[in-house]
């Protein structure tokens, strides 16, 4: 018996995992060529699952002023924000970010990670409760973990549920902390955030949206849901990531609540890990005037994602219910989703394969993210090379209108000439159109 044998059945599902192909987990691009495209195995791929929503990360402002940073400043703070890790830059990005709120305050942490990970641990303490959304990411759960307030999660989306759940804490001492997310990283989805908001304030609660995935995404001047639904007032912190469409890595914190800098002093996650480094301070500075001095980056994501998620919808494929720069498609079993995906990067597409238990419901997903840095060319040749292989995996059928073309073509061929209908080759069963 090892310290390790508890993680014995991982090991069994990771090696199943990995014997259908390559390691999904452990994918190594020889060379990223560009925010859309990269080299895997010799083998150009399109990139399709990298959160890159604005393309920022080649960006040329951004990398300038990161040589800049990295030749005048050094290659890291060596230190945390509490002792010698706070240049001057830290200090103006935290005013950049807050002013773009319009709030108060700032905090910049190392991770979106540790910036839930640290608010959500010091600002509900014991007595408190914090009422997650079902599908939370772990960086909320943990956040949770780390902390010493109660924690109930209430059913994903539903304002009804929450509102039930606070009415059963009526009469208990403590603060009351609801979290959500802004667009849902698994299947893309929003929060129904004028309806969470008007529950905080019936219940008096207090509200953090998580804004990685929607910050630059939504919302007239980008600041993410509750910009675009109108509440922005009803919302005490709003936690995001530098590591999506700002294309570097870090994380922050925002607040209009007055004695919010306490939790410089207070907050572990941010006192207890070196700041960071001013080249990255400086990209995520000028990633941040580009998202408020080119709002036409948001307009082509919007536009890419619709195209994306249209195309495939109409291919025939279960996806997530509304159209955003997240569009995941439903598979039906962690066998089909593993084939789906290796014959994806075969046939040079990247994205994200999502397995159970990480994925809501437990369904296994194909998840990709739309860039506004995808050419048109790029959408629809991933649209036609999943439909191809949805096809050939019995995930969809033709959708109809295509179902009549290839009807005809094969009237005219010689019988003995006559394609097998997509969907019943390789002796695989059809799954198509399995309630997921
Ligand atoms: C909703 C949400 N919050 C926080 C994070 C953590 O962000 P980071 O990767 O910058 O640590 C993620 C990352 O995927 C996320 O999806």
């Amino acid at each position: 018996m090892t310290i390790l044998d508890k993680f014995k059945a991982l090991q069994g599902a990771y090696d199943a995992v990995q014997s259908a192909g390559r390691d999904p987990f452990s994918v190594c691009f020889d060379e990223v060529l560009s925010p859309s495209e990269a080299v895997l195995k010799g083998r150009r791929v399109i990139l399709l699952g990298t959160n890159n929503y604005l393309g920022l990360t080649f960006d040329s402002g951004c990398i300038d002023k990161a040589v800049e940073a990295l030749v005048q400043a050094g290659t890291g703070t060596t230190g945390s924000r509490i002792a010698n890790g706070t240049y001057g830059d830290h200090a103006e990005l935290e005013r950049r970010l807050a002013a773009f709120y319009g709030v108060r305050s700032a905090m910049v942490f190392s991770t979106g990670y540790q910036a839930n990970l640290g608010i959500l641990s010091s600002v509900a303490g014991r007595g408190d409760h914090i009422l997650i959304d079902a599908d939370s990411h772990a960086s909320i759960y943990d956040g949770c973990r780390l902390g010493n307030a109660e924690v109930i999660r209430f059913r994903h989306n539903n304002p009804d549920d929450l509102a039930r759940r606070l009415s059963r804490l009526k009469g208990q001492p403590g603060n009351r902390l609801i979290v959500v997310e802004g667009i849902y990283s698994m299947l893309g989805d929003t929060a129904p955030l004028k309806e969470i908001a008007a529950v905080k304030r019936e219940w008096n609660a207090h509200l953090l949206v998580d804004e990685a995935h929607s910050l630059g995404v939504l919302g007239g001047n980008g600041r993410g849901l509750a910009e675009q639904a109108g509440v922005e007032a009803d919302v005490d912190f709003t936690v995001g990531t530098f590591s999506k469409s700002l294309g570097a890595v870090g994380g922050f914190c925002v607040s209009n609540l007055p004695d919010f800098d306490v939790l410089r002093i207070a907050c572990r996650p941010y006192m207890f890990t070196a700041s960071l480094p001013p080249s990255v301070i400086a990209s995520v500075t000028q990633a941040l005037t580009r998202v408020q001095e080119d709002p036409g980056l948001r307009t082509r994501l919007s536009l890419n994602a619709q195209r994306f998620y249209r195309g495939l919808e109409a291919e025939g494929f279960v996806l997530g219910p509304q159209v955003s720069p997240i569009v995941s498609i439903r598979m039906p079993s962690t066998e089909v989703a593993l084939a789906f995906w290796n014959a994806l990067l075969e046939a040079g597409i990247y994205l994200n394969l999502a397995l159970p238990p990480a994925t809501p419901d437990d369904v296994p997903l194909l998840r990709s993210s739309v860039s506004a840095a995808h050419s048109g060319a790029q959408i629809d040749t991933a649209i036609a090379t999943i439909a191809a292989i949805g096809r050939d995996l019995g995930v969809v059928t033709e959708p109809p209108s295509r179902r009549t073309e290839t009807a005809k073509r094969q009237a005219g061929l010689p019988e003995g000439l006559r394609q097998p209908a997509h969907g019943h080759r390789h002796d695989r069963a059809p799954v198509a159109e399995r309630t997921l």
